[in-house]
């Protein structure tokens, strides 16, 4: 049946099931270029178009990546890039049947009237660039918006991010892109995981109400949500099961079952915690695909292998196929480190 006439209804649908396929998740590669350049200084590498491009080209073009994930998320100099023999980004990708997205959001800035929390840019003129990437290949988009604990959340803070999370999402659809909801509840902290579950319902009950008053298609979004844990600086840790109950209890009462999927994203938890997390995750069914739109968590050994040299590069891919594998088995209940 009709869920919202839209010129892109039925296609939104599609691309988000095809995202939130069994055993399959998301490569996240969206760093803007100053935070690429952090990423290419860990390994001594300056920040300039070409090693960008090397360092892209070799995570895009690794063979056989597609058996694992299912889409990549780019920044927008990488969707319009090439490999240095001028094969588009955008074709390796297609060929290995993973979707490309693109990182929309313009970056965050203070919020006058907060508690020294951020609210994120990038409305103005979205439209436009989203009907231009579309044009370009681009199939989904992220939005990300951050909530610090530590700094409240106020519900000024709360309000704003949800409501940019939702104009942004409409906007995508309304121009072919799959939105991926983000607000990402910040690690640091330390507060016990109560309180990270107290603020995950308060931010995802505004980010649904915003979104269903927006009149988003449910049935064409995926969210990019935080794992329900301690703060990073709490005096204990909890278990990838402990994890994965609080974590499945919040989305069980704040996500309709309408959406396909749920991409966590890693936020600074080392490759294997964050494997080991969403393997908790899948130990029984959920009305959701659970999977994972890892950035660090799938890059982190990659970058330690590849060190910017070209005879590192095959090791570098295999070191991605590893954790991408990883993260497959664990989206699939079936990983053990
Ligand atoms: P991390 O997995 O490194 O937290 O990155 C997530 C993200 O939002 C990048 O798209």
């Amino acid at each position: 049946f009709q869920i919202r006439a839209s010129a892109y209804g039925d296609e939104l649908v599609r691309t988000a099931k095809s995202i939130a396929s069994p055993g399959r998740g998301i490569l996240a590669i969206d760093e803007s270029n100053a935070t690429c350049g952090k990423r290419l200084a860990s390994i001594g590498l300056d920040n300039n178009e070409t090693n960008r491009q090397a360092y892209r080209q070799l995570l895009l073009t690794t063979p056989g990546l597609g058996e694992y994930i299912s889409g990549a998320i780019l920044f927008e100099e990488t969707l319009y890039q090439s490999t240095t023999d001028g094969k588009r980004f955008v074709e390796c990708l297609r060929e290995e049947n993973i979707v490309p997205g693109i990182k929309v959001d313009k970056g965050l800035v203070p919020l006058p009237g907060s508690n020294n929390e951020s609210w994120c840019q990038g409305l103005d003129g979205l439209a436009s660039r989203s009907a231009e990437y579309y044009k370009e290949g681009a199939r989904f988009a992220k939005w990300r918006t951050v909530v610090s604990i530590p700094c409240g959340p106020s519900a000024l803070a709360v309000k704003e991010a949800a409501w940019g999370l939702a104009r942004y999402a409409a906007i995508s659809q309304d121009n072919g892109l799959v939105p991926i909801v983000e607000p990402e509840i910040l690690l640091d902290g330390d507060h016990p995981i109560e309180r990270t579950l107290q603020v995950a319902e308060k931010v995802w009950s505004e980010v649904f109400f915003y979104l269903a008053e927006n009149n988003v298609i449910f049935e064409g979004i995926l969210l990019k949500p935080s794992m329900v844990t301690p703060g990073a600086e709490h005096k204990e840790k909890a278990s990838p099961e402990t994890i994965a109950k609080y974590t499945l209890t919040m989305l069980k009462r704040r996500v309709p079952p309408a959406v396909p999927g749920i991409m966590f994203l890693s936020g600074g938890q080392s490759e294997v915690e964050a494997t080991l997390n969403l393997n908790a995750m899948n130990q029984s069914p959920n009305p959701w695909h659970v999977s994972f739109s890892y950035a660090r968590a799938l890059q982190n050994s990659v970058l330690k292998t590849w060190k910017g040299q070209p005879e590192n590069i095959e090791a570098a891919q295999k070191a991605l196929l590893v954790r991408a594998k990883a993260n497959s088995l664990a989206q699939l209940g079936r990983y053990s480190a």
